[in-house]
């Protein structure tokens, strides 16, 4: 299979599996327990069909809109994700370059193997920088001033993660950051000689934003679930999200707001944005799916806060969908991290141009020339009224 034989994001995912070793594939397609809730995120966009109107005059289509004061040429953000270097060793460098090509938001993790500096000179589009609360107080402002530095467009402040989901397919594997070749895996990493050879001579792993206060996850190998348990500050609350938005000062998102409860306290602290998110399931499986749990969020606090959706997206019409379910935009990360891990940079740009064409003809067919007339008479819910 060849990168021009993907014409979607499935075909991509099917590329990825077949170039990496399985437990760096099984760490991105992963999820949390028995992985119900990853399932159910792509699933709930299925069970709502789109009306469309006809000849509505759309041959020049605005597919942009402007989030958190930045504008996107798609309804759509590149979510943040960790140790990109090690699906492919172009890594985070290939993200941001086809985000810009693009005219995307795009994130870094806390956890990414690219710096700070490195990616807020790279690319001219809108950085976000996803923030972990670190027990390490010194490592949290060192974040913060580097981001101020370098001139990043939003902080995001990962809320789902106050202790880490089950990661069944990562506990088999023995992954870690960075990854160790144990027995049960080593094959499969010398199985893969392409991945390996990258791995193993190109540019060496680092955490270079964590890295200058701790050893774990680039000194010493940790699994994820193990860096979030013992790193991480379990006691994070509200008062602490508000002073981490005071001490930024810039444009401040939560990732991972699912209750209109918290919805109604992310205006309350002063929150542009909310990403309502699960973590892509790999959190609290069980937890509901994003688009389902949209209209709740946009009744309480619709207008008041922006609102992104996250997690499950991997066709236009999720985008379009949950658009006119009342979100600002749409995000996700496993939409072009297969296409990161199969090809690099001209995987996720071409990952990227299909979303693209897929949300451009999408908008003709469903008779709208601008992102903003996507409402919910456009939607009908399967399971209910
Ligand atoms: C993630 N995600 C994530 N989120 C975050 O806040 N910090 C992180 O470091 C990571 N790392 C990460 C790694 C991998 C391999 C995946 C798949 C996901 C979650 C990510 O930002 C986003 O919420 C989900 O990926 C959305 O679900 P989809 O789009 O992957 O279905
Ligand atoms: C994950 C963490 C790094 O989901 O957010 O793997």
């Amino acid at each position: 299979m060849r990168v021009s034989d993907c014409h979607n994001i499935d075909d991509f995912r099917r590329l990825a599996k077949q170039r990496l070793p399985w437990p760096v594939f099984d760490y991105i397609d992963g999820a949390a327990d028995d992985e119900i809730t990853k399932r159910r995120n792509t699933d709930a966009y299925a069970d709502c069909d789109l009306v469309p109107d006809v000849l509505a005059g759309v041959a020049d289509i605005d597919t942009s809109v402007t989030v958190m004061g930045c504008k996107s040429a798609l309804p759509l953000i590149l979510s943040p994700t960790a140790l990109q270097r090690v699906f492919h060793w172009q890594g985070e460098r290939a993200v941001a370059k086809a985000a810009e090509k693009f005219g995307l938001w795009f994130g870094i993790s806390s956890l990414a193997t690219v710096s700070i500096e490195e990616i807020g000179t790279m690319v001219s589009t809108p950085k976000m920088f996803q923030f972990y609360y670190h027990k390490d107080r010194g490592l949290n402002r060192s974040m913060v001033e580097r981001c101020k530095a370098a001139k990043f467009d939003a902080l995001a402040l990962t809320v789902d993660t106050i202790v880490s989901g089950k990661r069944e397919r990562c506990a088999r594997s023995g992954f870690t950051s960075p990854p160790r070749f144990t027995v049960s895996s080593a094959l499969s990493y010398a199985c893969k000689p392409r991945w390996a050879l990258d791995y193993l001579f190109r540019e060496k792993f680092a955490l270079p934003n964590l890295d200058t206060h701790v050893r774990e996850g680039t000194g010493e190998a940790v699994s994820i679930a193990s860096y979030f348990n013992s790193m991480l500050d379990v006691g994070m609350d509200w008062k602490m999200a508000e002073q981490l938005r005071q001490d930024w000062g810039g444009a401040f998102c939560l990732k991972g707001i699912m209750s209109a409860a918290d919805a109604r306290r992310a205006v309350e602290i002063g929150a542009d944005a909310i990403m309502i998110s699960n973590h892509g399931g790999r959190q609290l499986d069980g937890s509901r799916a994003p688009f389902d749990q949209l209209p709740e969020i946009v009744d309480a606090v619709g207008g008041e806060i922006e609102i992104i959706c996250d997690g499950g997206v991997r066709r236009g019409t999720h985008v379009l969908k949950a658009l006119s379910a009342g979100a600002s935009c749409a995000s996700g990360g496993r939409l072009y991290l297969y296409a990161l891990a199969a090809a690099g940079q001209p995987g996720v740009e071409r990952a990227i141009a299909l979303l693209k064409d897929e949300i451009e003809r999408g908008m003709r067919l469903l008779g709208v020339s601008s992102a903003d007339q996507l409402n919910s008479n456009r939607l009908r819910r399967r399971n209910c009224c």
